[in-house]
């Protein structure tokens, strides 16, 4: 008996004409996909009934094959959603295992289904349905990332912090001043993700295996069907195009790399030598060893994830990369970095969204960090220009000299005595004392986009017309 007989030599019922025998073992294991493209089933099933309600307009197929097609992959896809679908491993991939089952469900009229069509477009399709979907869904959460930050902001937008340069104390800011650097930040990659939609927006399908098709395919009508802008209008290009996998990658990497900024400096901020922010039990874990301990795990893995996002946007960059065109098997591993990267991101936003809402914030805490480590020095500096006319670089000689004292005396700049800021320079009078605080030294800061609490709501109030 020829062994091409048994189920696992058996040459592949979908292109298999040619072939004497099956793949060896091996063989089928490197090539399948369906392990992870399984995840397509939907967008595969949606593109399908667009692409023969197609033909079926222009007469490629008769009206009833394409009924019995609609009806067939209608029923695999409530088959798949209930979990009462066999995948396998023979037949590769997602687009021959919906194809293979409805040829058992319909008959013949499967065999129908691909006329005008290649897997090649048909995957480029598939995939391009599901990262749209995925950026809109970013979009989404990106808005209620960035909607946590501004309640935060509002409620904050008075308390004071300190701002640091190179981790030191630098100036006096406020807490809202610093949520609204993050909403500038998520609002540039909810930005980016618009994008990137728009990127996008071309249908693949018609493009068949790369060089289009002598069938009077519509291809306008596909794109409709299927809520593209148009289709895309190079079928060379379209079946070698990956850009919009790498786009939605190196979008989420700079989301991550925002979000691991973020995720360490609640790591930080919740240390007992900070103290200014404690998670609540719902963000953190304990120590099995060391009953005091609360760690903001949470955070540190949203810091993680970020190397993971990099790791996938490298990869598929690296897949590409002198590929000649058009359509190579190695493009099949562009789906489990985009699968693995847009689990890591939704993960880290909503972690975030989560501990930004839910961490309660020490203000009398962050005050007092604040007002240390002479961070009203430049206010000091200011005053001396503006009420002794002195030249900014010399105000800067003569707090540097005020500094240095109250460090040796061991006290604030505050706490000076007058006569003590009269011997460095005459013209100071107890006006100054005005300027030192970290309320005035906030306050004083209105330059547009500044940290003053006035100008934090007019940032706020921007945003909330756009959020
Ligand atoms: N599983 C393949 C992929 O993910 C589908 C396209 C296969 N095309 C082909 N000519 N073998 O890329």
């Amino acid at each position: 008996m020829a062994d091409n007989t048994t189920d696992t030599k058996s040459s592949n019922q979908m292109w298999g004409g040619r072939f004497a025998s099956g793949p060896d073992a091996i063989m089928e294991e490197i090539n399948a996909s369906i392990g992870f493209d399984k995840k397509l089933f939907a967008q595969d099933i949606r593109g399908s009934i667009a692409h023969a309600t197609m033909l079926a307009h222009q007469g490629i197929i008769s009206g009833d094959d394409k009924d019995k097609i609609v009806h067939g992959l209608n029923t695999i896809l409530s088959e798949i959603e209930g979990g009462n679908f066999e995948f396998s491993r023979q037949l590769e991939d997602i687009h021959m295992n919906i194809e293979a089952r409805l040829a058992t469900l319909i008959g013949p009229a499967a065999g129908r289904l691909h006329t005008a069509r290649s897997r090649n477009d048909q995957v480029a399709l598939d995939f391009r349905l599901w990262v749209k979907e995925e950026l809109e869904k970013t979009e989404q959460m990106l808005t209620g990332l960035i909607a946590a930050f501004l309640d935060r902001a509002e409620e904050h937008a008075e308390s004071v912090m300190p701002g640091f340069t190179h981790l030191q104390t630098a100036q006096p800011v406020t807490f809202g001043h610093h949520c609204m650097a993050y909403v500038e930040m998520f609002g540039r990659d909810r930005a980016r993700v618009r994008h990137a939609i728009e990127h996008l927006d071309e249908s693949p399908i018609g493009a068949a295996a790369l060089a289009g098709t002598g069938y009077p395919i519509d291809r306008h009508m596909t794109a409709k069907a299927l809520g593209f802008r148009e289709p895309t209008r190079n079928s060379i290009d379209t079946v070698s195009d990956r850009d919009f996998a790498i786009e939605f990658l190196s979008i989420a990497a700079i989301a991550g790399m925002h979000l691991s900024r973020l995720a360490e400096e609640i790591v930080i901020w919740s240390t007992p030598q900070f103290g200014f922010v404690r998670l609540s039990d719902a963000f953190s874990t304990g120590s099995s060893i060391m009953p005091q301990k609360k760690n903001p795990d949470a955070a540190e893995l949203v810091r993680a994830k970020t190397g993971r996002i990099n790791g996938s946007l490298v990869a598929l960059l690296t897949i590409m990369k002198g590929l000649p065109l058009a359509y190579s098997k190695d493009m099949q591993e562009d789906k489990e970095q985009v699968f693995d990267a847009a689990e890591s991101l939704e993960l880290a936003i909503a972690a975030m969204t989560g501990m930004v809402r839910d961490m309660t914030v020490n203000t009398a805490r962050m005050k007092a960090a604040a007002g240390s480590g002479y961070s009203t020095a430049t206010d000091l500096a200011d005053w001396l220009v503006r009420e002794a006319g002195l030249p900014f670089r010399d105000a800067h000689h003569v707090t540097g000299r005020a500094v240095a004292l109250a460090e040796s005396k061991g006290c604030d700049l505050a706490e000076l005595p007058l006569s003590d800021l009269q011997a460095i320079h005459a013209d100071i009078t107890d006006k100054v004392y005005d300027v030192l605080t970290v309320e005035a030294s906030v306050a004083s800061r209105k330059s547009f986009g500044g940290t003053a609490p006035s100008e934090v709501r007019r940032q706020i109030a921007f945003w909330r017309a756009r959020n």
